[in-house]
């Protein structure tokens, strides 16, 4: 049975790779924040026979370590800002050092980030220098890359579909393939990769679907059976002049990531090439259009 320590389980990517890991009769430790007010959540992973260990990264290497003993693996699905992604991490890194414990999957599930420089994504900035404090390490760190959640590409926040008004939004001229993957086939293939030691080490990257923003458009629109009449905003260079607007003068970054998230997919920049989905056949990924078919809007 492998047991694997998680941190981030009561999140949304967490929770589902605690579930997939259950199923796959794994045995799972899961890292969970005191007093969270995440409750129900937390039943829940203990009715799946999750073991609950209190704590949060911030706490001391040695007890992290002693928490993780004997683990073939940690991986981390944990959300926040720098001191969470960058100082967090490395502080599970050096637990897992203690521990013996010879593999990490740290929370990187995006575009592909490696491919990026310094200023074109802050959150992903936050990532690579979580990397730069893995270096050297015994510990092999294994990122999964999984493009877009296309469960959060029609979210408000990332200003491309509004049902209300009956729009799809795009920047550039639309023909640039780009990657989906829902959360739960991201969940699915970072169990895959959990359980396969083989993956130690270097980045696998993944997706669900990939499409253009043209060809996304025309999946939701078959999928959910709504018309959404296509407005192109500007071409890839409005859409970085655009970030760069947003960018001065935010009192945080949540005003502009987004967008920095769009323009990593829509300039090709990010894009993940070539994908390792032929390496986990077990998992077969949600098509946007499938995934449009449940959506309720
Ligand atoms: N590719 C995409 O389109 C996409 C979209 C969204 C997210 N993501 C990525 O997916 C990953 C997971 O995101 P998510 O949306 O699932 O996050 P989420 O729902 O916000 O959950 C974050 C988890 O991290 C935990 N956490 C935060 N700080 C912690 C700390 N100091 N110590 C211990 N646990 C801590 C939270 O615990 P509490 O319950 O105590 O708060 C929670 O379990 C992230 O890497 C994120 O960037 C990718």
């Amino acid at each position: 049975m492998t047991d694997v320590f998680l941190a981030g389980a009561t999140g949304n990517l967490g929770s589902q790779i605690a579930m997939r890991l259950r199923r796959e009769r794994a045995r799972v430790r899961a890292l969970v924040r005191p007093a969270n007010g995440r409750d129900e959540k937390v039943r829940a992973l203990a009715e799946q026979g999750v073991e609950i260990v209190e704590g949060t990264l911030d706490d001391p290497a040695e007890r992290l370590a002693r928490a993780m003993a004997g683990a073939a693996v940690v991986i981390s699905a944990v959300q926040g800002a720098e001191n969470v992604i960058v100082q967090g991490q490395a502080n599970l890194l050096r637990a897992a050092e203690k521990a013996g414990v010879p593999r990490l999957i740290p929370s990187d599930f995006a575009i592909d980030l490696f491919r990026l420089d310094p200023g074109d994504n802050v959150f992903l900035d936050h990532r690579r220098a979580a990397h730069d404090a893995f270096s050297g390490s015994r510990v092999a760190v294994t990122s999964v890359l999984n493009g877009a959640f296309t469960d959060v590409m029609t979210a408000p926040f990332l200003e491309i579909v509004d049902w209300d008004a009956g729009t799809f939004s795009y920047w550039g001229d639309g023909e640039q393939p780009c990657d989906f993957t829902t959360v739960a086939d991201t969940a699915a293939y970072t169990v895959a990769v959990a359980l396969d030691p083989d993956s130690a080490g270097r980045p696998v990257r993944v997706a669900g679907d990939v499409l253009t923003m043209k060809e996304f458009h025309a999946a939701l629109e078959h999928g959910t059976g709504r018309r959404l009449h296509l407005k192109q905003r500007g071409d890839v260079e409005d859409l970085a002049a655009e970030i760069d607007r947003r960018r001065v003068g935010a009192t945080h970054p949540g005003e502009y990531v987004a967008l920095q998230y769009t323009w990593g997919m829509v300039s090709g920049k990010a894009r993940l090439d070539p994908l390792d989905n032929d390496r986990y056949p077990a998992v077969r990924p949600t098509r946007v259009a499938e995934f449009a078919r449940l959506l309720t809007i």
